[in-house]
């Protein structure tokens, strides 16, 4: 079971939030009553507590892991796609324009989303499923109310809860929205280095590969491209035949495929 409560004073605005949080999540709301949270954990047998307070919106597991939104490297990675220098990798990847529709099919902690959120601009179209209910509302949560020069990207994105693989599979609404471009971003088995921004999120989060018929599903979907971002070499993704690479962070490459039937396009050599 999972419980939401508040910090120690309780405010009405955490309650309120709380209250939220509880419905969306299916959860039930707690009071706090000056308990900590390692002992409401512990009295209720519970298998992770949400916490409105002071510090925002924090997730605690039984093992004193904890989950909470921070943009990550999205507020860098935005700046220096503003100067253009470098290029940034994905939006590079992904051939992404101002007006561009982009559907994320691993939001996560939402950085990608974000930078391509800025690359898309007002005019252009994010989405963010995340199979996670809790990394999805904690997220949701995070984007609406994070204060930064990127709010405004942030504030564009609509994030959905739910499985990329069941709404492409099911064709649901969202599948039918028409996209210029689908990201995915899967959980790498082992963590990068110099990425202990997702930390956090390994425990919550769902960690199956792309397979190649989500690929399949994707690339019918888009007009643009389908873009996966895994390790260099990984020979699950060259076995999906790429129709170009491009090189990311240390080992990090962003595997691109065109949409059904059209002809593969240049790449950095990586293949
Ligand atoms: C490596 S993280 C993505 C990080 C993200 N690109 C960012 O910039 O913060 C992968 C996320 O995708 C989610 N995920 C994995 N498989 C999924 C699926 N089939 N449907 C929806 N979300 C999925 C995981 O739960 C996890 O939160």
């Amino acid at each position: 079971m999972i419980c939401v409560t508040t910090g120690r004073s309780e405010p009405a605005h955490d309650v309120g939030l709380a209250y939220a949080l509880a419905a969306e999540l299916g959860a039930v709301y707690l009071r706090r009553r000056c308990r900590t949270n390692r002992r409401l954990i512990a009295d209720a047998g519970l298998d992770g507590l949400v916490v409105c307070g002071d510090d925002g919106v924090v997730w605690h597991d039984p093992q004193g892991g904890t989950f909470r939104f921070h943009p990550n490297m999205a507020v860098t990675r935005v700046r220096s796609r503003r100067r253009a220098d470098p290029p940034d990798p994905l939006v590079r990847a992904a051939r992404l324009e101002p007006g561009d529709r982009v559907l994320d099919g691993t939001l996560g902690l939402g950085a990608d989303a974000i930078v391509a959120s800025d690359a898309v601009g007002p005019a252009g179209v994010v989405v963010g499923l995340e199979a996670s209910p809790v990394v999805a509302a904690l997220v949701r949560w995070g984007l609406a109310t994070w204060e930064h020069r990127c709010s405004p990207a942030m504030r564009r994105i609509r994030v959905v809860q739910g499985d990329h693989r069941e709404h492409l599979l099911e064709r649901s609404w969202l599948a039918r929205a028409g996209w210029d471009v689908i990201l995915f971003d899967p959980m790498f088995s082992e963590p990068v280095a110099g990425s202990s921004g997702i930390a956090g999120l390994r425990a919550l989060a769902c960690d199956e590969p792309v397979s190649a018929e989500t690929i399949g599903l994707a690339r019918a979907l888009v007009s643009k491209a389908v873009v996966l971002k895994t390790r260099r070499g990984d020979p699950h993704v060259v076995a999906l035949g790429p129709d170009w690479w491009t090189g990311g962070r240390g080992r990090v490459v962003y595997a691109g495929f065109g949409p059904a039937g059209a002809p593969g396009g240049g790449d950095d050599g990586l293949g």
